[in-house]
This record gives C-alpha cells, structure tokens and sequence, in this order.
C-alpha cells in the first residue's frame, strides 16, 4: 500500500514491478558491457537464526558438494556470455559461505582462469568460523576484504538471535582476522534488538570501535513478516525502538563512530578513508550465482530458482537457473539507480547524464523538489547529498521497502522453485 503510494507519487510510475518466468532469448547478455560485478550465494548454514531472511538451508556435506559443481556449471555456462568483460570484483554471501571452503577454491580458481578478473574478493564469515587454518587458506585464494558477522556483543541478545557465541568469542575471531591483516575487516552489527536499551547499544558501538576495524555496517534489526522473530516478538509481546527513537539512535552512533576518529561512508557504514569499503550490492552492474542469487545489467533484473535442489537440477542439464526476469523500463533503471545512490547518501547529477542521457532533476522534478523542501536533502555542485533527515527517511523507505518488496519477492521465491508470473 506504502509502496505503491510512493511509486506513484514520488516516481510517477503506477504500474507494478512485473516479473516473468525466464525463457531462453529473454535476456540479451550483450547488453553486459564494462566492468561487471559478481555475487556468490552460499545459502548453507549449521542453523538457522529466527531473524533472518536471506536464502539458506541447513548445511549438508553431499549436497555443498553437488552445489560446488552446479556453480561451476552456472560460470561455465556465463563464461560465453561475459566474453571479454573484466569482473571487477567477487563478494562471496549466504548463508556462511565459509562451510564451503574447499568448495570456494576450486570455483575462485576457475574465475581466475577463465575470466578476466581484476579486483577485490569480499566474502562474510561467522564469528565462530574463524580459526587460523581458515584464514590462511582465504589468503592463498585471493581474498582480501572480510565481513564479519557480529550483530552484538551482548551475550542475551545474542542467545535471543539464535547466533551460537558470546562476547569472548567474538573478541577472539576479531584478534585473529587483524592478525592477518586483510585490507578490510568490516563488522556487521544490528541495532533495534527487542529488549535492548539506549545503554546497549552505546556499548556495542563503542565496543566495536575500540578494536579499530577498518569499517562497521550498523542497521536497525528489520523484522521481515516471513520469518520466525515476527511470530516471535507478536506472541511475547517484544517492544522495539519507534521512528523517532531510530534517529536519535543514528544520531548517537554517528556521534560515537566521530569519538573514535570514524566517519558516515553511507547510509549505514562508517569508516576512516573512503576507500576500502565492503559492498555486495550497490553495482552498477553485477551477475548473481548460486540459489536466489539476483543479477542487474542493461535493461534486466532477474533472480535465480531459490530452491537449491532445482538449482543443482537446472544446472545439471546445462540450463541457466534463472527464475524470473523484470525487463525494466528505462524508468524503472532509473528508479534502481537511485535507490542504490540514495544508500551511498550522494547522487551524482553528472552520473545520471552519461548514463541515461537525461536531466535528472527534470526527470524527477517532483522527488527532488520534495527532497529539498521538506530538508531531506542538499546540493553540492553538481551532487546531491542526503541530509541527516534525509538518511533517516532512507533508512525508512529502506524499511518499507524490504517489508513489503523484498519479503513478497522472496516468501514467494521461496515457496515456488519456479513462477510463472510476479506483479508488485
Ligand atoms: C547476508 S547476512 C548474513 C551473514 C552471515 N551469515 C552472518 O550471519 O554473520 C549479512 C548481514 O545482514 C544483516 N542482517 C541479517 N538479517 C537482518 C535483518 N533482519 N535486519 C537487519 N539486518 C540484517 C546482519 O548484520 C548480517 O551480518
Ligand atoms: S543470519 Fe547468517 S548465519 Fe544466521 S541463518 Fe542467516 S545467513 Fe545463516
């Protein structure tokens, strides 16, 4: 309802998102041209924490095993298609990727070979998956940026998020990945846990600044309706943070994060130089592998079967694995591309131009307009910064956006290894 208010009003588009099944000649992979991001799902864990959304399974040998082959199958079958395209970067995400460590050699190996690749290799791994033999064996296969999955140091919540290790154990994981000196250890936090006072959270994030990691992302925990912790906090009666508390919070961990010598590199990551950032998503262009993984290049965003079977199926005989394909308007690229440029808090007019060879504020006259009247933003040369306000209403579409987009497109994916037809 929220949403499609907001596409109307603000974006000026009333029809709905539409997704189609996936038909060979649906998609033209010449339109992936330049530098091309990759994403690797690993949607494999020990268990399963109530909270979380992403795709993932609980972890087995025999099918990581099928699944490592169907990876390879799925780069064999893209090798083709991205001829002659330098993939300019690999995150590796899940699930805990980690599981499959043996796995994730041979498939690096493979890019290596047969790609052109030139950049960073990022990949999240689980405070208790940390051990020196893990570590070296990331080094010798290239990767160089490391996102550590903490959410908080509080030993309670911690139990309440289903995640199995305490304060002491992450201080060790943390000890040992700066040992091995990675050009970037960035620490994922959540804030907004149910029970958690102003106090906690101060003491998570200086706790967290105290280890002088390269890079924290912080985000208000989002109870996605398909999960477990929804159910949870309905039937105990949990009590949250509202709106107005969350932009105090942000206002404190900004404060916090300037203290201990960190600056806002986007909406929700902080760190001292703008260079070494942990990103998966905000591409210009990236091709998703593995179950659930979603892809954007041209005029196309498309997500691949979710069920992990289907998946190890598909690409046994040799067919891609994608599900469903929204052909976007030249609109809908447009919207995509702002989003993206709204979490990295500056959207670059100039940008826009060469990319649509359009005027940006007169494409968007009404957005902008508001943007600027209601304080939410404001100009510098030919940049447009989000402002305090500005980031805290992002953080409130972001909300609304992975409650009703994201949670629909993914519960649906979720129970359908295939669909025919999505509208949203
Ligand atoms: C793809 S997830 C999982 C990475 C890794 N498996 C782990 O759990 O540490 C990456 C990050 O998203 C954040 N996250 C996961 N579920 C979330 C939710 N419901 N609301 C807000 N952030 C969430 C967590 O901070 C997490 O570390
Ligand atoms: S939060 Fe991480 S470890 Fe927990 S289920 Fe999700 S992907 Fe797995």
């Amino acid at each position: 309802m929220l949403t499609d208010v907001l596409r109307k009003v603000i974006l000026g588009k009333k029809e709905k998102f539409l997704f189609t099944h996936y038909q060979e000649g649906t998609i033209d992979f010449n339109e992936i041209n330049g530098e091309i991001g990759l994403y690797i799902h690993i949607p494999f864990c020990k268990t399963l924490c109530p909270y979380c959304p992403y795709n993932k399974i609980v972890y087995k040998a025999d099918t990581a095993q099928k699944y490592q082959q169907a990876l390879i199958q799925e780069l064999a079958l893209y090798k083709d298609k991205m001829n002659h395209r330098t993939i300019s970067s690999i995150y590796i995400g899940g699930g805990t990727p980690t599981l499959l460590v043996s796995e994730l050699k041979e498939i690096i190996q493979y890019i290596k070979e047969y790609y052109y690749f030139n950049g960073d290799i990022g990949i999240e791994v689980y405070p208790t998956e940390v051990n020196r033999e893990l570590l070296e064996a990331l080094k010798k296969m290239g990767v160089n940026l490391i996102s550590l999955g903490v959410q908080t140091f509080n030993d309670e919540k911690l139990r309440f998020l289903g995640r199995h290790y305490t304060q002491k154990d992450i201080n060790a994981a943390i000890s040992l990945v700066k040992a091995f000196d990675f050009k970037c250890l960035d620490v994922d936090m959540m804030s907004n846990i149910p029970g958690q006072t102003i106090e906690d959270i101060k003491y998570d994030v200086k706790t967290v600044f105290s280890y002088d990691i390269d890079q924290l992302s912080i985000y208000p925990l989002i109870v996605f309706p398909l999960t477990d912790m929804a159910s949870v906090i309905k039937q105990r009666g949990l009590s949250r943070f509202g709106e107005i508390e969350e932009k105090r919070i942000l206002a404190i961990i900004d404060e916090i994060a300037g203290e201990y010598g960190y600056k806002r590199t986007s909406i929700w990551t902080y760190g001292k130089g703008d260079d070494n950032r942990y990103t998966s998503v905000t591409r210009e262009s990236f091709v998703g592998l593995g179950a659930g993984a979603s892809s954007h290049f041209g005029n196309y965003f498309y997500l691949n079967t979710f069920d992990v079977e289907a998946y190890i199926n598909v690409l046994h005989n040799e067919s891609l694995p994608i599900n469903i394909v929204n052909v976007m308007t030249e609109k809908e690229k447009m919207i995509f591309w702002l989003f993206w440029r709204c979490y990295d808090g500056v959207i670059d007019a100039n940008r826009f131009q060469q990319l649509f060879n359009k005027n940006m504020k007169k494409e968007f006259k009404l957005l902008f307009t508001a943007l600027k009247l209601m304080g939410l933003s404001k100009k510098e040369g030919a940049k447009i910064v989000l402002t305090d306000w500005g980031r805290f209403a992002y953080h409130f579409i972001e909300k609304q956006y992975s409650i009703h987009y994201l949670n629909t497109v993914w519960q649906k994916s979720m129970e359908q290894p295939w669909i025919k037809e999505l509208r949203i």
